[in-house]
Protein backbone atom coordinates (compact mmCIF):
# COMPACT_ATOMS: atom_id res chain seq x y z
CA UNK A 1 0.00 0.00 0.00
CA UNK A 2 1.87 3.31 -1.17
CA UNK A 3 1.91 6.22 0.92
CA UNK A 4 2.62 8.20 -1.36
CA UNK A 5 -0.52 10.11 -3.36
CA UNK A 6 0.68 11.41 -6.79
CA UNK A 7 -0.48 14.69 -7.50
CA UNK A 8 -2.67 15.98 -10.56
CA UNK A 9 -0.51 17.86 -13.41
CA UNK A 10 -2.64 20.49 -12.92
CA UNK A 11 -0.05 21.95 -10.17
CA UNK A 12 2.09 22.90 -13.19
CA UNK A 13 -0.24 25.60 -13.94
CA UNK A 14 -0.64 27.41 -10.18
CA UNK A 15 1.32 30.31 -10.79
CA UNK A 16 2.11 31.60 -7.21
CA UNK A 17 1.59 35.31 -6.40
CA UNK A 18 5.25 35.36 -5.18
CA UNK A 19 6.26 33.59 -8.52
CA UNK A 20 4.45 36.54 -10.27
CA UNK A 21 6.54 38.94 -8.11
CA UNK A 22 10.04 37.37 -9.96
CA UNK A 23 8.72 37.42 -13.51
CA UNK A 24 11.11 38.89 -15.91
CA UNK A 25 10.12 41.83 -18.72
CA UNK A 26 9.58 38.68 -21.20
CA UNK A 27 7.15 37.47 -18.74
CA UNK A 28 7.78 33.85 -19.04
CA UNK A 29 8.64 33.52 -15.35
CA UNK A 30 11.31 30.98 -16.85
CA UNK A 31 14.39 33.58 -16.13
CA UNK A 32 16.16 34.38 -12.59
CA UNK A 33 15.21 36.45 -10.22
CA UNK A 34 16.28 40.30 -11.19
CA UNK A 35 17.89 39.44 -7.01
CA UNK A 36 18.57 36.06 -7.34
CA UNK A 37 20.90 35.30 -10.09
CA UNK A 38 23.56 32.77 -10.69
CA UNK A 39 25.42 33.81 -7.51
CA UNK A 40 23.78 31.06 -5.67
CA UNK A 41 25.18 28.78 -2.54
CA UNK A 42 23.72 25.77 -2.28
CA UNK A 43 24.13 24.18 1.74
CA UNK A 44 24.41 20.01 0.77
CA UNK A 45 24.25 18.46 4.09
CA UNK A 46 24.79 13.70 3.94
CA UNK A 47 24.74 11.82 6.29
CA UNK A 48 27.59 9.41 6.12
CA UNK A 49 31.03 8.16 4.88
CA UNK A 50 30.71 4.45 5.29
CA UNK A 51 28.33 4.35 2.41
CA UNK A 52 30.12 5.37 -0.40
CA UNK A 53 27.89 6.54 -2.08
CA UNK A 54 27.96 10.21 -0.82
CA UNK A 55 30.85 11.20 -1.07
CA UNK A 56 31.79 9.36 -4.66
CA UNK A 57 28.19 10.37 -6.56
CA UNK A 58 25.97 12.84 -4.70
CA UNK A 59 28.66 15.50 -3.85
CA UNK A 60 30.06 15.83 -6.83
CA UNK A 61 27.14 14.99 -9.19
CA UNK A 62 25.40 17.77 -7.29
CA UNK A 63 28.10 20.12 -7.05
CA UNK A 64 28.75 19.82 -10.91
CA UNK A 65 24.60 20.04 -12.15
CA UNK A 66 24.16 23.47 -9.67
CA UNK A 67 27.58 24.83 -11.90
CA UNK A 68 26.19 23.77 -15.17
CA UNK A 69 23.19 25.48 -14.33
CA UNK A 70 24.25 29.39 -12.75
CA UNK A 71 26.59 30.01 -15.91
CA UNK A 72 29.84 28.46 -13.61
CA UNK A 73 29.14 30.73 -10.51
CA UNK A 74 26.65 28.92 -7.99
CA UNK A 75 28.65 26.87 -5.70
CA UNK A 76 27.83 24.00 -3.10
CA UNK A 77 28.43 24.31 0.31
CA UNK A 78 29.47 20.33 1.36
CA UNK A 79 29.03 18.77 4.78
CA UNK A 80 28.97 15.28 5.95
CA UNK A 81 28.07 14.33 9.42
CA UNK A 82 29.94 10.66 9.67
CA UNK A 83 26.30 9.38 10.81
CA UNK A 84 26.20 11.38 13.59
CA UNK A 85 22.97 13.47 14.54
CA UNK A 86 24.38 15.86 16.53
CA UNK A 87 26.87 17.10 14.36
CA UNK A 88 24.68 17.50 11.63
CA UNK A 89 22.57 20.12 13.94
CA UNK A 90 25.92 21.89 14.22
CA UNK A 91 26.46 21.76 10.61
CA UNK A 92 22.88 22.79 9.83
CA UNK A 93 23.46 25.65 12.34
CA UNK A 94 26.63 26.73 9.97
CA UNK A 95 25.12 26.77 7.40
CA UNK A 96 22.18 29.48 8.81
CA UNK A 97 25.31 31.32 10.12
CA UNK A 98 26.64 31.02 6.63
CA UNK A 99 23.28 32.99 5.15
CA UNK A 100 23.81 30.21 2.90
CA UNK A 101 20.68 30.35 -0.11
CA UNK A 102 19.08 27.28 0.25
CA UNK A 103 20.05 23.77 1.82
CA UNK A 104 19.49 20.45 0.73
CA UNK A 105 19.42 17.75 3.69
CA UNK A 106 20.11 14.05 3.53
CA UNK A 107 18.90 13.35 7.74
CA UNK A 108 21.14 11.08 10.06
CA UNK A 109 18.18 11.22 12.05
CA UNK A 110 14.86 12.81 10.22
CA UNK A 111 12.89 13.62 13.36
CA UNK A 112 15.47 14.82 15.73
CA UNK A 113 16.48 17.92 13.01
CA UNK A 114 13.06 18.86 12.69
CA UNK A 115 14.06 21.91 15.12
CA UNK A 116 17.10 22.70 12.90
CA UNK A 117 14.51 22.94 9.85
CA UNK A 118 12.33 25.17 11.42
CA UNK A 119 15.74 27.53 12.77
CA UNK A 120 16.11 27.75 8.83
CA UNK A 121 12.85 28.75 7.80
CA UNK A 122 12.66 31.03 10.03
CA UNK A 123 15.68 32.40 9.02
CA UNK A 124 14.12 32.43 5.24
CA UNK A 125 16.35 29.47 4.28
CA UNK A 126 14.08 26.97 2.34
CA UNK A 127 14.70 23.65 3.22
CA UNK A 128 14.72 20.76 0.50
CA UNK A 129 14.81 16.94 2.01
CA UNK A 130 17.15 14.88 0.07
CA UNK A 131 16.95 10.81 -0.03
CA UNK A 132 15.49 10.63 3.12
CA UNK A 133 12.38 12.32 4.53
CA UNK A 134 12.96 14.84 7.02
CA UNK A 135 10.44 16.33 9.56
CA UNK A 136 9.61 19.87 10.06
CA UNK A 137 8.80 22.57 7.47
CA UNK A 138 10.59 21.20 4.50
CA UNK A 139 9.78 22.80 1.20
CA UNK A 140 10.17 20.01 -0.66
CA UNK A 141 11.51 16.11 -1.16
CA UNK A 142 13.48 14.23 -3.43
CA UNK A 143 14.16 10.54 -3.47
CA UNK A 144 13.71 7.58 -5.12
CA UNK A 145 10.68 5.16 -4.16
CA UNK A 146 11.87 3.56 -1.40
CA UNK A 147 8.93 1.07 -0.90
CA UNK A 148 9.64 0.09 -4.65
CA UNK A 149 13.21 -0.57 -3.65
CA UNK A 150 12.05 -3.02 -0.43
CA UNK A 151 9.39 -4.74 -3.01
CA UNK A 152 12.86 -5.09 -5.92
CA UNK A 153 14.53 -6.76 -2.94
CA UNK A 154 11.69 -8.72 -1.69
CA UNK A 155 10.84 -10.15 -4.88
CA UNK A 156 14.85 -10.83 -5.39
CA UNK A 157 14.46 -13.09 -2.61
CA UNK A 158 12.09 -15.12 -4.23
CA UNK A 159 13.16 -15.31 -6.98
CA UNK A 160 16.33 -16.39 -5.73
CA UNK A 161 14.55 -19.28 -3.75
CA UNK A 162 13.14 -20.15 -6.51
CA UNK A 163 9.83 -22.25 -7.40
CA UNK A 164 9.60 -24.76 -4.38
CA UNK A 165 10.09 -21.80 -2.29
CA UNK A 166 8.17 -22.88 1.22
CA UNK A 167 6.45 -21.07 4.31
CA UNK A 168 9.40 -22.83 6.37
CA UNK A 169 12.33 -21.35 4.64
CA UNK A 170 14.38 -19.24 7.20
CA UNK A 171 15.12 -15.82 6.12
CA UNK A 172 17.27 -13.18 8.15
CA UNK A 173 16.34 -9.58 7.73
CA UNK A 174 18.91 -7.38 8.54
CA UNK A 175 17.58 -3.92 8.09
CA UNK A 176 18.54 -0.19 8.35
CA UNK A 177 18.91 2.49 10.62
CA UNK A 178 15.48 2.95 13.10
CA UNK A 179 16.60 6.69 12.31
CA UNK A 180 16.18 6.64 8.69
CA UNK A 181 12.52 7.06 7.28
CA UNK A 182 13.58 4.84 4.03
CA UNK A 183 14.43 2.00 6.29
CA UNK A 184 11.13 1.50 7.74
CA UNK A 185 9.78 1.65 3.75
CA UNK A 186 12.72 -0.63 2.76
CA UNK A 187 11.55 -3.06 5.59
CA UNK A 188 7.87 -2.24 4.45
CA UNK A 189 8.24 -2.70 1.06
CA UNK A 190 10.19 -6.07 1.45
CA UNK A 191 7.73 -7.30 3.70
CA UNK A 192 5.13 -7.20 1.57
CA UNK A 193 6.29 -9.50 -0.93
CA UNK A 194 7.71 -12.03 1.92
CA UNK A 195 4.97 -12.05 4.15
CA UNK A 196 3.30 -15.62 4.21
CA UNK A 197 5.46 -16.71 1.92
CA UNK A 198 8.84 -17.52 3.87
CA UNK A 199 9.49 -17.45 7.76
CA UNK A 200 11.26 -14.62 8.73
CA UNK A 201 13.14 -16.27 11.41
CA UNK A 202 15.12 -13.20 12.55
CA UNK A 203 15.33 -9.28 11.81
CA UNK A 204 17.10 -6.81 12.97
CA UNK A 205 16.83 -2.84 12.92
CA UNK A 206 20.64 -1.71 12.30
CA UNK A 207 22.26 1.73 13.76
CA UNK A 208 23.46 3.45 12.00
CA UNK A 209 23.51 1.35 9.00
CA UNK A 210 26.92 0.21 10.11
CA UNK A 211 28.53 -3.13 8.21
CA UNK A 212 30.06 -4.11 11.69
CA UNK A 213 26.76 -3.97 13.16
CA UNK A 214 25.27 -6.13 10.53
CA UNK A 215 27.84 -8.41 11.03
CA UNK A 216 27.17 -8.73 15.01
CA UNK A 217 23.61 -9.37 14.36
CA UNK A 218 24.32 -11.63 11.32
CA UNK A 219 26.16 -13.55 13.71
CA UNK A 220 23.57 -13.87 16.48
CA UNK A 221 21.14 -15.02 13.93
CA UNK A 222 23.75 -17.84 13.41
CA UNK A 223 23.98 -18.53 16.35
CA UNK A 224 19.73 -18.77 16.77
CA UNK A 225 18.73 -20.13 13.64
CA UNK A 226 21.80 -22.75 12.57
CA UNK A 227 24.09 -21.85 9.89
CA UNK A 228 22.83 -24.55 7.70
CA UNK A 229 19.49 -23.30 7.96
CA UNK A 230 19.14 -20.02 6.73
CA UNK A 231 17.48 -20.32 3.26
CA UNK A 232 18.65 -16.48 1.98
CA UNK A 233 19.25 -12.86 4.15
CA UNK A 234 17.62 -9.76 2.94
CA UNK A 235 20.23 -7.13 3.84
CA UNK A 236 19.03 -3.81 3.23
CA UNK A 237 22.14 -2.31 1.74
CA UNK A 238 25.50 -3.34 0.16
CA UNK A 239 27.67 -2.52 3.09
CA UNK A 240 25.64 -4.58 5.37
CA UNK A 241 25.94 -7.00 2.42
CA UNK A 242 29.24 -7.04 3.16
CA UNK A 243 29.18 -7.23 7.27
CA UNK A 244 26.22 -10.50 6.91
CA UNK A 245 29.26 -11.63 4.57
CA UNK A 246 32.09 -11.82 6.46
CA UNK A 247 29.74 -13.32 9.75
CA UNK A 248 28.38 -16.17 8.04
CA UNK A 249 32.19 -17.26 6.76
CA UNK A 250 33.51 -16.61 10.15
CA UNK A 251 30.72 -19.70 11.07
CA UNK A 252 32.18 -21.73 8.35
CA UNK A 253 29.72 -21.18 5.54
CA UNK A 254 31.13 -22.40 2.32
CA UNK A 255 27.96 -21.92 -0.10
CA UNK A 256 26.56 -18.68 0.85
CA UNK A 257 22.83 -18.07 0.70
CA UNK A 258 21.13 -15.53 -1.63
CA UNK A 259 22.02 -12.00 -0.09
CA UNK A 260 20.10 -8.82 -1.24
CA UNK A 261 21.85 -5.36 -0.80
CA UNK A 262 21.35 -1.70 -2.52
CA UNK A 263 23.55 1.08 -3.77
CA UNK A 264 24.88 -0.83 -6.34
CA UNK A 265 28.49 -0.16 -5.11
CA UNK A 266 31.74 -1.08 -6.63
CA UNK A 267 32.68 -4.52 -4.71
CA UNK A 268 28.85 -5.49 -4.55
CA UNK A 269 28.83 -5.49 -8.15
CA UNK A 270 31.91 -7.43 -8.48
CA UNK A 271 30.48 -9.95 -5.67
CA UNK A 272 26.92 -10.46 -7.37
CA UNK A 273 29.63 -11.18 -10.83
CA UNK A 274 30.97 -13.37 -8.26
CA UNK A 275 28.14 -15.04 -7.14
CA UNK A 276 28.64 -14.05 -3.69
CA UNK A 277 25.89 -11.61 -3.75
CA UNK A 278 22.57 -12.25 -5.29
CA UNK A 279 21.52 -8.74 -6.57
CA UNK A 280 22.05 -5.18 -5.39
CA UNK A 281 19.45 -2.14 -6.36
CA UNK A 282 20.36 -0.16 -8.48
CA UNK A 283 19.34 3.55 -8.17
CA UNK A 284 20.59 5.88 -10.90
CA UNK A 285 22.14 8.85 -8.70
CA UNK A 286 22.65 11.07 -11.38
CA UNK A 287 18.90 11.12 -12.29
CA UNK A 288 18.35 12.05 -8.44
CA UNK A 289 21.12 14.34 -7.73
CA UNK A 290 20.87 16.38 -10.70
CA UNK A 291 16.77 16.56 -10.24
CA UNK A 292 17.79 17.78 -6.20
CA UNK A 293 20.19 20.33 -7.77
CA UNK A 294 17.68 21.66 -10.09
CA UNK A 295 15.14 22.17 -7.60
CA UNK A 296 17.26 23.90 -5.64
CA UNK A 297 18.86 26.26 -8.61
CA UNK A 298 15.19 27.29 -9.11
CA UNK A 299 13.75 27.67 -6.11
CA UNK A 300 16.17 29.91 -5.09
CA UNK A 301 16.17 32.10 -8.79
CA UNK A 302 12.36 31.95 -7.98
CA UNK A 303 11.70 30.01 -11.10
CA UNK A 304 8.13 28.85 -9.48
CA UNK A 305 6.79 27.18 -12.84
CA UNK A 306 10.09 25.04 -13.60
CA UNK A 307 10.34 24.10 -9.45
CA UNK A 308 6.50 22.63 -9.54
CA UNK A 309 6.93 21.29 -12.58
CA UNK A 310 10.32 19.56 -11.03
CA UNK A 311 8.07 18.61 -8.04
CA UNK A 312 4.69 16.56 -9.44
CA UNK A 313 4.13 13.98 -6.46
CA UNK A 314 2.82 14.51 -2.96
CA UNK A 315 4.02 13.33 0.14
CA UNK A 316 2.79 13.40 3.37
CA UNK A 317 5.51 13.54 6.54
CA UNK A 318 4.87 12.76 10.61
CA UNK A 319 4.60 16.25 10.75
CA UNK A 320 3.87 18.09 7.73
CA UNK A 321 1.18 17.12 4.77
CA UNK A 322 1.44 17.16 0.83
CA UNK A 323 4.82 18.18 0.26
CA UNK A 324 5.86 18.78 -3.19
CA UNK A 325 7.94 15.86 -4.14
CA UNK A 326 9.91 13.71 -7.17
CA UNK A 327 10.66 10.22 -6.74
CA UNK A 328 12.78 8.13 -9.04
CA UNK A 329 12.22 4.95 -10.65
CA UNK A 330 15.11 1.96 -9.25
CA UNK A 331 15.22 -1.62 -10.58
CA UNK A 332 17.33 -4.88 -9.73
CA UNK A 333 20.70 -5.30 -10.52
CA UNK A 334 21.63 -9.56 -11.00
CA UNK A 335 23.89 -10.78 -12.96
CA UNK A 336 22.67 -10.38 -15.98
CA UNK A 337 21.13 -6.29 -15.60
CA UNK A 338 25.07 -4.97 -14.94
CA UNK A 339 25.70 -3.82 -18.82
CA UNK A 340 22.00 -2.27 -18.96
CA UNK A 341 22.73 -0.48 -15.32
CA UNK A 342 25.95 0.68 -14.14
CA UNK A 343 27.52 0.09 -17.26
CA UNK A 344 25.48 2.05 -19.62
CA UNK A 345 25.11 4.75 -17.31
CA UNK A 346 28.56 5.55 -16.51
CA UNK A 347 28.71 5.07 -13.34
CA UNK A 348 31.18 1.93 -13.76
CA UNK A 349 34.01 0.77 -16.51
CA UNK A 350 34.20 -2.61 -17.29
CA UNK A 351 38.01 -2.51 -16.18
CA UNK A 352 37.12 -1.26 -12.57
CA UNK A 353 34.18 -4.12 -12.58
CA UNK A 354 36.39 -7.04 -14.00
CA UNK A 355 39.81 -6.90 -12.22
CA UNK A 356 42.20 -9.50 -12.23
CA UNK A 357 40.14 -11.37 -9.66
CA UNK A 358 36.96 -10.84 -11.33
CA UNK A 359 38.18 -11.64 -14.83
CA UNK A 360 37.04 -15.39 -15.29
CA UNK A 361 33.77 -14.25 -13.58
CA UNK A 362 33.19 -11.38 -15.91
CA UNK A 363 34.16 -13.84 -19.30
CA UNK A 364 31.56 -16.05 -18.08
CA UNK A 365 28.58 -13.72 -17.89
CA UNK A 366 30.08 -12.05 -21.12
CA UNK A 367 31.60 -8.76 -19.25
CA UNK A 368 34.80 -7.44 -21.16
C1 LIG B 1 19.43 5.25 2.72
C2 LIG B 1 19.73 5.47 1.29
C3 LIG B 1 20.47 4.32 0.74
C4 LIG B 1 21.70 4.03 1.57
C5 LIG B 1 21.42 4.01 3.04
C6 LIG B 1 22.68 3.94 3.87
O1 LIG B 1 18.70 6.28 3.25
O2 LIG B 1 18.53 5.67 0.57
O3 LIG B 1 20.81 4.57 -0.60
O4 LIG B 1 22.64 4.94 1.27
O5 LIG B 1 20.65 5.13 3.41
O6 LIG B 1 23.35 5.10 3.86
Amino acid sequence: MRRIAISVAASTMTLSLAGCGVLNATGDGASASPTKGDDVTIGLLLPEKANTRYDKFDYPIIKSKVSDLTNKRGKVEYANANADAARQAGQLQQMIDDKVDIILLDAVDSHAIAGEVKKAKDAGIPVIAYDRLAEGPIDAYISFDNELVGEVQGRSVLEALGSNVDTSDKVVMVNGSPTDPNAKQFKQGALSELNGKVDIAASFDTKDWKPENAQAEMTEAISKIGKNNIAAVYAANDGMAGGVIKALEAAGVTKLPPITGQDSELDAVQRVVAGEQYMSVYKSYPDEAEAAAQMAVTKVQGKDIQFDALTQDKVDSPTDKDIPSKLVQVSALTKSKIKDTVISDGIYTVGEICTAKYKAACAAIGLR
